[in-house]
């Protein structure tokens, strides 16, 4: 891989032991992928941040590269952590969970990184706009930022991420180059799709047939006429779990879909394998349920001002999170919906998920509206799992759905 003079000074090692790491990371990267040159990236969000997932090895790389002099060249953000960090008491999280979890945010910050805990940066702050290099991580950010953004960006790992953030760079390969971006499977979809909902369905019967045709993976998916912020970060979180997706296509809707006529190779997307895609993440009966969570990925404030009118004035029966990033709770507060949200007994979990929080072993069955949640509350946690609407999910905290 051919590198700048500068480049070439920060392998070196002439700017630091951390950004020397970084660039062996990135060097090493490039030439498992073939990339010829690094290219300038304008923005970071980095996964991998719950101490759940990192243990002490992740914090002490990470303790290490702030040590070493690591500050991130370019606007930085942060996946979910795995609590929230102002309120980690009412959501039973263990004070020595909350200690290291805390030095992991704290390192970060260290390097210059901003510490806003979500999945959803581009609706706090970290938006790049059409065209733009960047180095995310978060495989349902990545999908939407390449996908409805028209950014580019590998799904990048904790370790690269971190490299092109203390860098500000990325080897460009992939999704960074023309060719990767051009679909080649067409999923027609032939009913309709209504709702966030819906939309994590298709993404789960999409995926599934994505990858059984065996293909690489960029659809260009048609019959679907418009599509709402929440209903495509949810199709992007799905057909990334199920099918492995960074990017798709839909025209009308999304901005480089355009530039491609539909490809060859096809499957279709009826009703009925909608409803296969919802039969197979409800295993759990309603009365099974102990915990149920909206939030994933993190919640708009305008579904958290749905959700504040549906609980206004009554009680639910469940441990219930609602998951989003700081500045939406901020905005939640202003508003008076955090105040009927949690007269109503459901609980913020504000930075974090219920993916990535500790809690393997606290529940039993989960109920949510997230096909995403739906497979890690089972792959990570072992959770059953009941996957309806947002209204149906709400209902069912409330214990007037049986
Ligand atoms: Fe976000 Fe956690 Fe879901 S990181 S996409 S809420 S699994």
């Amino acid at each position: 891989m051919e590198l700048t003079q500068e480049e070439r000074q920060m392998l070196d090692g002439r700017q630091g032991r951390a950004v020397r790491k970084s660039m062996e990371i990135l060097a090493a990267l490039g030439e498992i992928y073939g990339a010829r040159r690094l290219v300038p990236v304008s923005s970071v969000q980095i996964a991998g941040v719950s101490y759940d997932n990192l243990g002490e090895a992740g914090l002490k790389f990470l303790e290490e590269m702030a040590e070493g002099g690591g500050r991130a060249r370019v606007l930085t953000t942060l996946n979910p952590a795995g609590m929230d960090v102002e309120n980690w008491q009412a959501l039973g999280i263990e004070p020595e969970f909350a200690r290291q979890q805390q030095r992991v945010l704290e390192a970060f910050q260290r390097m210059g990184v901003t510490v806003t805990c979500t999945c959803t940066p581009y609706l706090s702050g970290n938006l790049p706009h059409y065209g733009q290099h960047i180095a995310w991580a978060e495989s349902s950010a990545v999908c939407y930022a390449n996908s409805v953004l028209g950014a580019r960006s590998n799904r990048e790992g904790g370790p690269s991420a971190l490299a092109a953030a203390l860098t500000g760079r990325t080897p460009a390969y992939g999704y960074h180059l023309d060719e990767a971006r051009r679909p080649d499977l067409h999923v027609r979809v032939t009913t309709q799709i209504e709702g966030s909902y819906q939309f994590g369905a298709l993404g789960k019967a999409a995926g599934e047939a994505m990858q059984a045709a065996g293909k690489r993976s960029v659809a260009y998916i048609s019959g679907i006429e418009r599509a709402s912020v929440e209903e495509l970060k949810s199709l992007c979180a799905s057909l990334a779990t199920y099918g492995g997706a960074a990017l798709f296509h839909i025209p009308g809707v999304t901005p480089e879909a355009a530039a491609y006529p539909p490809p060859e190779a096809q499957v279709c997307v009826d009703q009925r394998a909608l409803d296969q895609a919802v039969e197979a993440l409800n295993d759990a009966g309603r009365d099974e349920i102990d915990f149920v969570s909206l939030g994933c990925p993190h919640l708009t404030i305008h579904e958290i001002a749905r959700l504040a009118a549906l609980l206004e004035g009554r009680r639910v029966q469940r441990e219930f999170w609602i998951t989003t990033a700081r500045p939406t709770k901020q905005i939640a507060d202003r508003m008076g919906y955090t105040r009927t949200i949690e007269a109503s007994g459901a609980k913020f979990a504000v930075d974090t998920c219920c993916v990535v929080a500790p809690i393997q072993g606290r529940f039993h069955a989960l109920a949510t509206d997230s096909a995403k949640a739906c497979y890690y509350a089972f792959a990570k946690n072992r959770f059953k799992t009941r996957f309806q609407s947002f209204e149906e999910t709400v209902a069912l905290a409330l214990g007037e759905l049986h």
